[in-house]
């Protein structure tokens, strides 16, 4: 099962992104997938028979996010090795041609005001460069994501950068500002991809690709209002999980009430061991 298909209490994360795309007003979405990641691809199917009996049912609600599921136009291509996010971006190109376009990663869901993918477009409107999404992460996690080294606030929240780099240790980090998942890319980055050595992990990394692309054209670090959710790994998972249930309306009491108690149990038998 891919992880982006793993619904967060009633949506999958792949949802929430596309979901996020479209609110940006972004009409063409392509999605590179890959080996395992099927299950992609059918959720957005439509599904006749669900939707007439959730129809006879009279249930709406349910019918309303299903419908809302297949209407989207959406186009895929898949990766054939896993080389790396880099290779991911580069199985784009024909798709994308000559035109600025985002990335926006699977594993990352952002909640805020206005949609991530638009913030960044609103400071292409005023930079017509590559703008990539930064927020502050916590120093000692700086190996967890590719890192820039800001020059300068060029304006509001938008950095000059003198360079990116993926995954450092927390004593070689430039900064911690880190990239989070949405970037807004000119097309001449696939010049770079399609040259990238592997990097960190021996993969293509986008973040080098990026670095080399800021040499010859001024690439911005966006530091974005929002609050961004890591459903990658275990923890950020049940996390993303626990905080939309605590937001839900159908079920924000109840998860409450069982946090409560677990607290409660848990401080218990603390207290006993002791
Ligand atoms: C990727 C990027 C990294 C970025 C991170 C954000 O890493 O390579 O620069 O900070 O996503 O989630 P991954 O998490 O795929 O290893």
């Amino acid at each position: 099962m891919p992880k982006e298909i793993l619904p967060i209490v009633d949506k999958p994360t792949i949802q929430f992104i596309i979901e996020e795309a479209v609110a940006a007003g972004i009409e063409d979405i392509l999605i590179v997938t890959g080996k395992g990641k099927r299950a992609i691809e059918d959720h957005f199917d439509s599904v006749p028979e669900l939707e007439n009996n959730l129809r006879d049912k009279n249930k709406l609600e349910l019918l309303h996010l299903v419908e809302e599921t297949t209407n989207i136009n959406l186009h895929f291509i898949r990766q054939s090795k896993p080389k790396g996010l880099g290779d991911a971006i580069l199985q784009a190109k024909g798709f994308v041609g000559n035109e600025p376009f985002i990335v926006m990663l699977g594993d990352d869901i952002v909640e805020s005001k206005v949609p991530c993918a638009k913030q960044l477009m609103n400071q292409y409107e005023k930079t017509h460069s590559s703008i990539i999404g930064v927020q502050n992460v916590p120093h000692e996690e700086t190996y967890r994501y590719g890192i820039i080294d800001p020059i300068n606030e060029y304006s509001k929240g938008l950095y000059n950068v003198k360079g990116f780099v993926e995954k450092p240790n927390p004593e070689d980090a430039p900064s911690d500002l880190a990239i989070l998942g949405r970037y807004l890319l000119t097309p001449q980055i696939f010049d770079f991809l399609e040259t990238q050595e592997p990097g960190a992990g021996g993969e293509i990394q986008l973040t080098d690709a990026i670095n080399s692309l800021n040499e010859v054209q001024r690439v911005f670090a966006y530091d974005f209002e929002g609050e961004r959710f890591d459903v990658g790994d275990k923890f950020g998972f049940i996390k993303t999980t626990m905080q939309f249930a605590l937001k839900h309306p159908e079920i924000k009491d109840d998860v409450a009430k069982l946090v409560d108690d677990l607290y409660q149990q848990i401080h218990k038998k603390d207290k006993k061991s002791k």
